[in-house]
């Protein structure tokens, strides 16, 4: 049986705060966590496949051109090498989600250095590894390729907004401020290397893969194979790490499965870590003028946000950092443009929070300027400038908790109110201060299918290709099943990351928690409309708790020996094009800057959030303490460095891309503030994946300023910018 809800309203009631069994909601450890730490939960390279090749993926060392020879016969005599292949399907791979588009990299040509061109397979690992650095390779190399955004012509993307007049609103506002900053590129830098393991049995082919969206990924498998989808098997069961690196496959899994359909055999390919950094997507660098006008009072008249943003030629991906700019501060006359430099770097896609997670920083960072000054508390700054509602296209907030984020963190903080005077502290060597931001992200749900069966022994399964990155995807579906069925967790088998379950929503841009959970909740309501009509009372009237229905009956009892099945399916409705819907926090942090190198250590970080229904506190906490320490990276440390001569990637290893380490955060505070949004989903919960680095970096920035008296427009705030920037 299946069961269809297509939301077109906001939900309103609360039932699920009023279910019996009170495990939704409950600080549930991660029911995957043993198997975790223990090393028992098979990661995609981890499968014992017998008679398993291994296979090495070859890198382009030209930045743009064309392989024109792959001398397969420099490696064919070397120890265990049994197969180059250099397959068009390996250079031609689709972009994010453009399954059944053309490729926007045509075959054999190459678009940045480090291009996978061919995958060398051998016995052994380390046979592949020796040949594939010894394969000859020749290449017809372009001149004069552009690798700085900075030194092309962008074209502008669409979306731009304008309305009012921004330039009059400038020259007439009490205080302005016309500022641009900077941010440079990040990598995912998952924990996990890209792998897969594919296998052919002359029909079918099985991949064992670190993917975030089966359901999108097997499509474009499918397509760059030639082969149907229903040839096709994906599997992640465990990933991780993805962060937005894994959303669309990547030429590992092209590589190791054209290769077993080729040989026949297994074939596993794991990038390195090198390869890792040099061949996966990079958030873009950026460039963003703000322009901001305000009155005495501290109320914007004017907002203006200019980007530029770069992407290899012929990608529509182009990081959308006007996303919380359209939405978060009120003002009448706004401007808000985007553009795309075309430069030959790696290709530029989604890193963990897409847009905001640097669109924020630097707004938040603007925002302080602005307080400074009108001579006005930067929390009150914000408060007077919430808006009523969609500044641009009017729609209502369907529910917004950035005031009650700011007011309720400023307290947990111990935030001084009042306008910031920096260099008011200094002991010893350095000078110690604090800065807060705003934190906002758009709010996405995504169409689900999730199979749940209440099996006749009182015991529940839950199957879906949805996976769990690491964010806690079995735990809250677990959850989810057990509180609506009323049985404890461990009662609930959750399988996950298989396309021969039902579709799932893919765990990206946060919406995983809240469309799977969607689905499993539609799934559960019908079976406790089976489970009701047995009883003889009304669905809303049946009280389950501990396999017992109210007044004692076992649940198996309604059961009769049989499983009851039902897929739950749940589709997003008008009810997004009626309101806007967005998660929103604050961040407020203290750092010590070292007067003499300009070094910046983060203190103490706390981060207040809003984001609908907290369906287990202990993983959406870990969510916000993964994302604030993202947010100490961007501020601090992380960046790409490209080499200007050729454009290849300089540091592409975790030694020097440098993200945050123990040593570098310190105690962090998260504080989830009580929400419930109808209209983000029928489970009234919002993403929470990405909102703690939604600004965070900003929060350092201008505690860097109060500590020091340094401005600096360049993220990361390295010593050196810091040091530079200080006063005398
Ligand atoms: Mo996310 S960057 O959509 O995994």
């Amino acid at each position: 049986m299946s069961a269809h809800m297509k939301q077109d309203e906001p939900v309103t009631d609360n039932r699920l705060d009023d279910m019996k069994q009170g495990v939704l909601g409950a600080p549930t450890r991660r029911i995957e966590g043993l198997l975790k730490v223990t090393g028992t939960a098979p990661y995609a390279a981890e499968y014992q496949v017998d008679d398993c090749l291994e296979g090495v993926v070859v890198t382009a060392t030209i930045p743009k051109g064309e392989v024109t020879g792959i001398d397969r016969d420099s490696v064919t005599a070397m120890p265990g090498v049994v197969a180059v292949i250099d397959d068009p399907s390996l250079t031609a791979r689709p972009a994010q989600g453009t399954a059944g588009e053309a490729p926007a990299q045509p075959a054999r040509k190459v678009g940045y250095f480090g291009q996978p061109i061919a995958v060398v397979v051998a016995e052994t690992f380390e046979q592949a590894r020796d040949a594939a650095k010894h394969l000859g390779v020749t290449y017809r190399a372009d001149e004069n390729v552009p690798f700085d955004p900075e030194a092309v012509e962008a074209e502008a993307k669409d979306g731009a907004t304008s309305q009012g007049d921004l330039a009059h609103a400038m020259k007439e506002a009490a205080a302005s401020v016309d500022v641009t900053y900077r941010t440079e590129g990040h990598s995912s830098a998952a924990m996990e290397p890209h792998a897969a393991i594919a296998q052919w049995d002359g029909d079918t082919l099985t991949v064992h893969a670190s993917l975030q969206m089966l359901n999108y990924n097997i499509a474009e498998l499918a397509d760059s194979l030639g082969l149907g989808e229903d040839k096709v098997r994906l599997v992640s069961r465990y990933v991780g790490g993805g962060f937005g690196s894994k959303l669309g496959i990547s030429e590992e899994t092209v590589a190791a499965s054209v290769a077993a359909m080729e040989l026949g055999r297994p074939v596993r390919v794991v990038m390195s870590r090198q390869q890792v950094l040099q061949c996966i997507m990079r958030r873009s660098e950026t460039r963003q003028r703000f322009r901001l006008a305000a009155g005495e009072d501290g109320r914007l008249t004017g907002f203006g946000h200019a980007a530029r943003v770069s992407n290899l030629p012929g990608e529509s991906f182009a990081e959308p950092v006007l996303q919380s700019s359209e939405f978060l501060y009120a003002g009448e006359n706004r401007e808000l443009s985007l553009e795309v430099a075309r430069i030959h770097r790696m290709t530029a896609g989604s890193v963990r929070a897409p847009g905001e997670a640097v669109g924020m920083p630097a707004l938040e960072c603007a925002m302080d300027v602005l307080a400074e000054k009108l001579a006005i508390d930067p929390v009150e700054l914000r408060l007077r400038n919430i808006p009523d509602q969609h500044p641009a296209s009017g729609l209502p907030f369907s529910s917004h908790k950035l005031a009650e984020c700011l007011q309720q963190g400023a307290k947990a903080f111990g935030w001084e109110s009042g306008a910031r005077s920096p260099r008011h502290t200094r002991e010893g060597e350095w000078w110690v201060g604090s800065g807060m931001a705003s934190a906002a992200r758009v709010h996405n749900v995504g169409e689900a299918k999730a199979r749940v069966t209440l099996k006749a022994d009182g015991t529940a399964l839950v199957e879906t290709d949805m996976t769990d990155i690491g964010t806690g995807t079995y735990t809250i579906l677990a959850q989810m099943v057990g509180e609506m069925l009323g049985l404890p967790t461990d009662k609930v088998l959750v399988e996950l990351g298989d396309t021969r379950h039902p579709r799932g929503p893919g765990s990206g841009g946060s919406w995983g928690a809240s469309s799977i959970g969607s689905a499993a909740y539609v799934a559960c309501n019908a079976i406790r409309e089976t489970l009701a009509e047995r009883a003889g009372v009304a669905e809303g009237d049946l009280d389950l708790k501990d396999g017992k229905v109210a007044g004692g009956a076992e649940l198996t009892a309604l059961l009769d020996g049989k499983d009851l099945v039902e897929e739950g399916h749940y589709e997003p409705g008008d009810v997004s094009e009626d309101y806007t819907v967005a998660g929103f926090g604050a961040f407020f942090a203290t750092v010590r800057v070292n007067r003499f190198t300009g070094e910046t250590r983060v203190q103490r970080m706390l981060g207040a959030f809003g984001f609908g229904r907290v369906l287990n506190p202990t993983t959406a906490r870990s969510q916000c303490l993964g994302g604030m320490t993202w947010s100490i990276g961007a501020a601090l440390t992380e960046t790409l460095l490209f080499d200007p001569v050729d454009g290849h990637l300089v540091n592409c290893d975790l030694a020097e891309y440098h993200v945050p380490v123990n040593r570098d955060v310190p105690e962090l505070d998260v504080l989830l503030v009580k929400e419930r949004d109808g209209a983000a989903s029928p489970i009234q919960a919002k993403g929470i994946g990405e909102l703690g680095m939604c600004g965070g970096a900003g929060a350092i920035a201008n505690a860097i300023y109060d500590a020091c008296g340094a401005r600096v427009f360049d993220f990361p705030m390295t010593p050196e910018r810091v040091l530079a920037a200080m006063p005398d």
